[in-house]
């Protein structure tokens, strides 16, 4: 079994066999580095497989082992990095799978800055498959290096990537504060030259260059990274004081004056076909190369656009990654098997006979869904010829980047003559409920609600978890148990646990590690997250479709929970103006609305609601600090067609300055925004007295006009 595929798909067999591998493998590890001082594993791949350890022990904990890893102590080794905030976020990039998602970011991009009819610019250049680096330099001198870590919050290994030649000590020209972000990799033969060494030594064969890179780079010991041969390309910056050019491919032009290594295959390109004409270049170099690559990143030329553009919460909308094919590998299926989500969705998943599938061994991958397994996509269109998917099939496996394996397709040629079609299961194999599929819908749901185990369980796992609850001291093992018990059946349960249970409590003591101590110290944890921001607390709910990004954009609009649920009453048929200003949050579609209004109506879920809220200090959200802007805390509606800005920026940069843009005009709103071709909502507006302003009349209101004039 391989440590890289997910937790979530193991089977108690499967996770039972995986917990004694892990056991053997960091015991051996832990005696390596505390004891003979010669580690074989690197931090970084000894914090994975303990992390990998106690998730499984968490999933299911009546297989820990009673003398287990994760209840010894010894310095964690990635804990002796300093940990560094980046003063720029580090972002990951979307992908783009093939030439449409391409044409389609083109199009997005043109669409966003209203340049419909014109031809961007974009650079492009190779993904390389190493790990991201920031260097921070003041006055010249190289001060810090982070890696990227969650993007957030990186870890301090100045020292070690000081000992990179491709990384300049000392910059001349530089701006006072200038973060340079790039990619540390390790050349193929350098690679190859390593493991031959390492196979010598008897030490840690790496699986690849990318895990070669990072290992050498987290040593603790600045000598071993030293020794290893580790390059760096720059491509990007974080913090600058002052701009280092007005388009991408200056920029990159001034970090090689700057000093750095920057790849030779980097191109300015016009348009999508160009931007698919060097992908293409790039492809057919890739067996040549000596560094591995696993796409193209595709860049908006012109900064001031991409300032414009922005980003989304995770990624910037001025940038994609164009991913090379996925890698295959062919294998028998050997089961298909139900597991039930907090939503009470049916996933199948397909049990494999374990394959290498481009340096991973595989042997679970999703089927997605009934119809994926018949042979039909999601517009009712024929999938691999419509043959079907059976057990016992010879199968194509492929992995696309770091996401979960799927099936491409059957080699019906080796389909035994007894196999039979599978039969989706009609009932949920976890509670025996009915399982029922909406019209419309791919999935398959479980009707039993919180009265299924696997519902109720994952839906208080969610409750708790990082960005809901996060309380301290309750994780899945205590979840399961709890419930099991019958003592935390649905959230509010677990605000009552002190009260009622303090006694019972000793019942478990002596037992799957309770005591007074720990009991006392989960019962603190439980009383300081009674008071809870209104974001978090709707995320916590577990409504479908509703996200942390979307609770926070719920949050700002409607700041307390009162008004929230008012307004969720209001909307309950779907129409009226509280269901107008539901939609017309940025962020809030047609269906994540649909789902907010329905959890709220439907009664055995808003008792739950509303016994939680109970026990509950739910925080209102604080004003905004103040903009300063002209438009702050006001309404302001678009309508017709906008020709400077398009729909999405207009909104966008409305926001930043604290405005509130609604989809419907009434009473309350200050001004309306028309362009032409704008009809009744201007019309109300005048009946209403409210103010209607012309595109460019807003523009000098907002003081943007001078931005627009000069591009
Ligand atoms: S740009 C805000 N350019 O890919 C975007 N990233 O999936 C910053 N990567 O974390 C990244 N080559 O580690 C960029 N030419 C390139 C890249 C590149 C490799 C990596 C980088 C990043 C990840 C995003």
């Amino acid at each position: 079994m391989s440590e890289d595929y997910s937790v979530e798909l193991l089977n108690a067999i499967e996770a039972e066999k995986e917990l004694l591998r892990l056991d053997k493998i960091l015991n051996q590890a832990n005696s390596d580095y505390y004891i003979k001082d010669a580690p074989i594993l690197s931090d970084s791949e000894y914090d994975d497989l303990k992390k990998r350890n106690l998730d499984i022990e968490l999933r299911f904990p009546t297989l820990k082992l009673e003398n287990s890893v994760s209840n010894k102590v010894g310095a964690k080794p990635s804990d002796t990095f300093k940990k560094i905030k980046h003063s720029v976020r580090m972002l990951s990039l979307a992908n783009a799978f093939d030439e449409q998602d391409v044409k389609d970011f083109d199009i997005r991009v043109k669409k966003f800055l209203g340049n419909e009819g014109k031809v961007i610019s974009y650079v492009a250049e190779p993904k390389i498959d190493g790990l991201s680096l920031s260097l921070r330099y003041i006055n010249g001198e190289l001060v810090q290096a982070t890696t990227r870590g969650d993007g957030e919050v990186g870890e301090n290994v100045t020292a070690n990537a000081k000992t990179i030649s491709d990384i300049p000590k000392n910059i001349s020209n530089a701006p006072e504060i200038l973060e340079i972000r790039g990619e540390v990799y390790m050349s193929l033969v350098d690679f190859n030259k390593l493991n031959a060494k390492q196979e010598k030594k008897n030490a840690k064969i790496f699986a690849n260059p990318r895990n070669a890179a990072a290992g050498s780079l987290r040593q603790l010991n600045c000598k071993i990274t030293e020794s290893r041969p580790l390059k760096f390309y720059a491509y990007a910056w974080g913090e600058v004081s002052s701009p280092i050019a007005n388009k991408q491919f200056d920029a990159i032009k001034k970090l090689e004056e700057f000093g750095f290594s920057t790849n030779n295959m980097t191109k300015r390109c016009s348009g999508h076909e160009e931007l698919i004409s060097h992908y293409k270049y790039i492809s057919n170099k890739r067996a040549d190369l000596d560094y591995d690559i696993d796409g193209v990143v595709y860049k908006v030329d012109d900064l001031s656009f991409q300032d414009r553009l922005g980003f989304r919460s995770t990624t910037p909308r001025w940038a994609i990654a164009h991913k090379f094919p996925a890698e295959v590998g062919q294998t028998w299926l050997e089961a298909i098997e139900i597991q039930v989500g907090r939503t009470g969705a049916l996933s199948p998943v397909a049990r494999l006979k374990p394959v290498n599938v481009g340096g991973v061994v595989v042997s679970n991958a999703t089927l997605h869904n009934e119809d994926y397994i018949k042979g039909v996509d999601s517009k009712g269109e024929l999938l691999r010829n419509g043959i079907d998917i059976r057990e016992g099939d010879w199968v194509f496996v492929y992995r696309a980047g770091d996401v979960i394996p799927k099936i491409s397709d059957v080699d019906i040629s080796k389909r035994s003559s007894k196999s039979k079609p599978y039969l989706f299961p009609s009932f949920c194999p976890e509670c025996n409920n009915r399982s029922e599929r909406i019209k419309g819908d791919s999935v398959a749901r479980c009707t039993g609600g919180m009265t299924c185990p696997a519902q109720a369980v994952q839906g208080l796992a969610h409750f708790v978890s990082r960005g809901a609850f996060d309380i301290d001291g309750l994780g899945n093992k205590q979840i399961e148990q709890f419930y099991e018990l019958g003592w935390v059946k649905e959230p509010s349960d677990i605000f009552k646990l002190k009260l009622r249970y303090e006694k019972g409590l000793k019942r478990l003591e002596n037992r799957d590690g309770w005591g007074q101590r720990s009991a006392n110290n989960l019962f603190n944890a439980i009383e300081e997250k009674r008071k809870i921001p209104l974001n978090r607390f709707l995320y916590a709910l577990g409504i479908r479709h509703l996200g942390e990004t979307s609770a926070a954009l719920l949050a700002k609009r409607y700041k307390s929970f009162e008004t929230l649920k008012q307004s969720m009453d209001e909307a309950y048929s779907f129409s009226g103006d509280s269901w107008d200003e539901l939609l017309s949050i940025d962020g809030v579609g047609d269906i994540l609305a649909r789902a907010i209004v329905e959890a709220f109506e439907n009664s055995s879920q808003r008792k739950i609601i509303d016994k939680l809220a109970d026990e509950l200090d739910i925080e209102s959200e604080l004003e905004v600090l103040s903009t300063g802007s002209a438009i702050e805390g006001m309404i302001v509606v678009f309508t017709g067609s906008l020709e400077i800005m398009s729909r999405s920026e207009a909104k966008i940069s409305a926001e930043r300055l604290g405005a509130k843009v609604s989809g419907s005009v009434s009473k309350k709103t200050n001004f309306v925004i028309a362009g032409p071709g704008s009809g009744s909502k201007s019309k109300k507006a005048l009946e209403l007295g409210v103010k209607v302003l012309t595109e460019t009349e807003w523009l000098d209101l907002i003081n943007l006009s001078n931005e627009f004039n000069a591009n």
